[in-house]
């Protein structure tokens, strides 16, 4: 798949050691959406930020739905295999270690993180989900995530994820054997500063 079949922003890191960061937007966002959030979560990473190729009335989306919290898996697992091919691509040309990769979603871009490390495991190393909810009701398949780690921020007001979804997503992906860290806050389907605060520590290296 060639590097230009997503609209993208890579931005080099300041030091080898910081895991690169995938930023994966929410729907009506764009690539330059979750750059400064990035920077603020680990500011010496590199960043590679793509637009969702799918447009909901001129909303940017990663996968389209039939409507809201109602999902066609072929669509999805098509969308999903699509941009990890591309990850690929854009891993190669900017020298990316896909084991180090790790995905910095919200909302729509939570959710094909999600979906990346249960349909295409090989191509992240870890992946922060904000607001994540099930979109695809498949569990990994056993030993394809171990090593890999994953953290599902949630907020208990959230009216557009259910609130039985964190449980159900950490399920399917401790299936593949991920080491998942589900927390959820008082707070809507919007970021809150516990959310920031969380990730970034979750983010940190351990000594
Ligand atoms: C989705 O469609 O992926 C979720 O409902 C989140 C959203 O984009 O609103």
């Amino acid at each position: 798949m060639p590097i230009s079949s997503y609209h993208h922003v890579f931005q080099p890191g300041t030091d080898a050691s910081a895991p690169p960061l995938l930023l994966l937007h929410g729907t009506g966002g764009d690539e330059h959406d979750l750059l400064r959030l990035g920077h603020t979560l680990s500011p010496s990473s590199a960043l590679l930020s793509p637009r969702g190729d799918v447009s909901e009335g001129g909303a940017r989306r990663f996968f389209a739905r039939l409507a809201e919290g109602v999902f066609d898996p072929a669509e999805v697992t098509r969308r999903t295999h699509a941009l990890a091919d591309w990850l690929a691509a854009a891993s190669a040309k900017y020298s990316l270690d896909p084991a180090r990769l790790t995905a910095v979603g919200f909302s729509n871009g939570a959710n094909i993180a999600a979906t990346l490390l249960l349909l295409r495991p090989a191509t992240l190393g870890a992946a922060v989900m904000l607001r994540p909810m099930v979109v695809l009701d498949q569990p990994a398949a056993p030993g394809s995530l171990a090593g890999k780690r994953a953290l599902l921020l949630n907020g208990s007001f959230d009216p557009i994820v259910p609130a039985d979804h964190q449980a159900r997503l950490a399920a399917l992906l401790r299936a593949g054997g991920a080491d998942v860290t589900a927390q959820s806050f008082p707070a809507s389907h919007n970021l809150t500063p516990p959310d920031i605060a969380t990730a970034q520590a979750w983010l940190r290296p351990k000594p």
